[in-house]
């Protein structure tokens, strides 16, 4: 039966607030983060260098991902800028990398004057398409960062692949799949280097923080003084290396990140299990589409994407998006809600005064242009997926809420 939609004045299949990660209900903070906490404020000292939580933190996030370094910072964005100041790139020098991702992914990049180069996304993932990155190197290509992107391994096997054959390292921006798996690997454990963000939204969150992990000890002795002024802090007399910027995390972040690194599996397995209810229910509403997630790879439900289905619903992404919100059920367009190429510090190319350096530098490779032909498949998966948001905190009433939703939604807009 059709009911009238609350886009349209209808009842709201759900009233209440829904479990969100910027209070309690999506979160896991607890006793164990607090007296961690009080133990940093008692003793005084809130730096990492008097304490010994920060480090305590690296070592058990690594340490989880079966990795040697880790490298805590006060961003995602510091954390791939670290990871990308560890290759000491010449200006001009490139990084190819996802036009569908967070501008943490290129601002450190752009500030080692180095060139952000984009391939196009698969549509279905927004994850990097393997022949477009191929196309895209040139003798100035340095890197590849595949973003992770919405808890979704990138196709890893086919990036480190091209890796090898050009001789180019992978840092991998794992800043949205926590735990996220690729045929039997961790997520960050696959390139050279993998770096998270830990802000509020993530599925680890300390507020804001950031951590580089990787095996290799000359890039984890580079990044952890790129992190730190370039201070070398067991020489003396005192000395600086190297221009960087200072990324050091506090011990009170380190303290939370101690007791949440912890609590990580049991986060990202709640995350799975509420995912899986919601797949199970969706696989029975014609005109919903949901991803198809291959047995070898393991998401980690940073959101949960569906598709209406042009063949059976007469609706368009966003009607779609408007009405589902309107239920109650909170949910964006896309997986993330613009590409890069779409930011104004990119289309103006605003970065060191008017100069538009790096592109303009007269040590890059000139005419570098984005031509949003070349991206297609990017800006399929900023406008097509009604994207979900998702955390620990939902439970099987608010997923039966969600599926209640769609139903009605598909019955409404059915051809
Ligand atoms: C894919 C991706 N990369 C990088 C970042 C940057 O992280 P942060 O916000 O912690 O600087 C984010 C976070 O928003 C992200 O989602």
């Amino acid at each position: 039966m059709k009911m009238r939609l609350a886009v349209d004045g209808g009842k709201p299949v759900r009233t209440r607030s829904f479990p969100t990660h910027m209070n309690t209900s999506g979160r896991t903070y607890g006793q164990e983060e607090k007296e961690l906490l009080c133990q940093v404020v008692d003793s005084g000292c809130l730096n990492r260098f008097g304490g010994s939580m920060v480090l305590q933190f690296e070592r058990d996030f690594a340490a989880l991902h079966g990795m040697r370094y880790g490298i805590a910072v006060t961003s995602g964005t510091a954390a791939l800028h670290l990871a990308v100041g560890a290759l000491d790139l010449e200006p001009g020098d490139e990084v190819i990398t996802s036009t569908v991702s967070d501008p943490g992914s290129i601002i450190g990049v752009l500030l080692c004057n180095a060139i952000p180069i984009f391939a196009d996304s698969d549509p279905l993932t927004g994850n990097l398409l393997p022949e477009s990155v191929e196309a895209q190197i040139s003798p100035r290509t340095r890197a590849i960062m595949p973003v992770h992107l919405s808890g979704r391994p990138a196709p890893m096997d086919e990036i480190m692949s091209i890796a090898q054959r050009h001789g180019l390292i992978v840092i991998e921006d794992c800043a949205q799949a926590h735990l996220a798996e690729y045929k039997g690997k961790l997520v960050g454990t696959i390139g050279h280097m993998g770096a998270y963000s830990f802000q509020q939204s993530k599925q680890l969150s300390v507020g804001d923080g950031g951590i580089v992990i990787t095996n290799d000890a000359a890039l984890a002795q580079r990044a952890r003084l790129y992190a730190d002024k370039a201070w070398p802090r067991d020489q003396q007399p005192r000395d600086h290396l190297f221009l960087t910027p200072n990324y050091r995390m506090t011990d009170l972040q380190g303290a939370v990140g101690i007791a949440q690194v912890k609590k990580l599996p049991g986060i990202v397995q709640r995350r799975r299990e509420s995912a899986a209810w919601l797949a199970a229910l969706v696989k029975d509403i014609p005109g919903v589409i949901q991803a198809q997630v291959p047995a070898w790879e393991q998401s980690a439900w940073w959101t949960f994407p569906v598709w209406p289905d042009p063949d059976v619903l007469d609706v368009t992404a966003p009607r779609f998006q408007a009405a589902l919100a309107a239920e109650g059920i909170p949910c964006q367009v896309g997986f993330m809600v613009r590409t890069l190429l779409d930011y104004t510090f990119i289309k103006e190319r605003r970065t060191y005064g008017r100069s538009q350096c790096p592109w303009v530098c007269p040590m890059a490779r000139p005419g570098i242009a984005y031509r949003e032909d070349e991206y297609p498949g990017a800006r399929k998966a900023v406008t097509e997926p009604v994207v979900i948001h998702w955390n620990e905190g939902i439970a099987a009433d608010d997923v039966r809420d969600i599926a209640a939703a769609l139903e009605k939604l598909a019955t409404a807009f059915r051809r």
